[in-house]
């Protein structure tokens, strides 16, 4: 089922891109914050958002209603380089007086089936009484069209009612084992934004937005509102 709308937005260069996103994504919660108390908002790992965190740091968000969740993660401690926790507190949470009880960080402790359950409890307890899940999903793409830590490889997916999975990469990604929201998960979100940037992204591109190629993931999230399409030249040279 597509969502309501779909929006694609190129930009020269990703520091431009990363301002553009970053007035879209406090919008986007400010609008959901004009008719619901809180907004539950799903952060996007990699490095692409990087700048768009920062720069939500120093947004005019009231960052007190607002709970942050993660699309995936690492399976590694918070404190790794390549934690997406990490980053985030080193960006955003730098900046925004984000209350810690509103900061739902994917474990990493223990069994990952295990983490995998515990996140999903967590998710149920704060968005399980709500007709869709996430308020706003932020999302990267792979130059194999991966996102979040859904990889094609994995298709299908299983068809079950499950927001949370342990999974394990391609031996071509660095870290094997990554916990991941599934894209039951994701498609009951109101919207959700694609933050890519850079060449290698081209191909990949163009295959979900053109060709719709089913054999990636990123052709699959499909949000029930707004799927925003947030890219810089590079990645999406030919747009017209
Ligand atoms: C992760 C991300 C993943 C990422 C893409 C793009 O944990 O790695 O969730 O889906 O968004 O791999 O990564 P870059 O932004 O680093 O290119």
């Amino acid at each position: 089922m597509a969502p309501s709308s779909l929006h694609i937005d190129v930009h020269p260069d990703y520091e431009t891109l990363s301002h553009a996103a970053a007035e879209q994504v406090s919008a986007g919660i400010r609008t959901v914050l004009a008719d619901q108390d809180e907004a539950a908002v799903a952060l996007a790992g990699g490095s692409t958002p990087r700048r768009l965190y920062e720069l939500l740091g120093e947004a005019n968000v009231p960052w007190d209603r607002v709970h942050l969740f993660w699309g995936d993660e690492r399976f590694v401690p918070h404190d790794h380089p390549r934690s997406n926790v990490r980053m985030v507190r080193e960006t955003l949470l730098a900046e925004a007086e984000v209350p810690s009880s509103h900061v739902h960080s994917m474990p990493t402790d223990g069994a990952p089936g295990n983490a995998a359950a515990r996140y999903e409890e967590t998710l149920r307890h704060h968005l399980g009484n709500r007709e869709h899940t996430f308020d706003l999903v932020l999302l990267g793409l792979g130059d194999d069209g991966h996102t979040a830590s859904l990889f094609p490889e994995a298709l299908p997916f299983p068809d079950d009612n499950a927001w949370v999975r342990a999974v394990t990469a391609p031996d071509r990604h660095d870290i094997a084992r990554r916990l991941t929201c599934t894209l039951r998960a994701f498609n009951q979100a109101r919207r959700a934004y694609f933050l890519v940037s850079g060449e290698s992204k081209q191909d990949a591109v163009r295959r979900v937005l053109d060709a719709e190629d089913s054999t990636l993931p990123a052709t699959h999230i499909r949000p029930r509102e707004h799927l925003v399409w947030l890219l810089d030249t590079a990645a999406r040279p030919d747009a017209s």
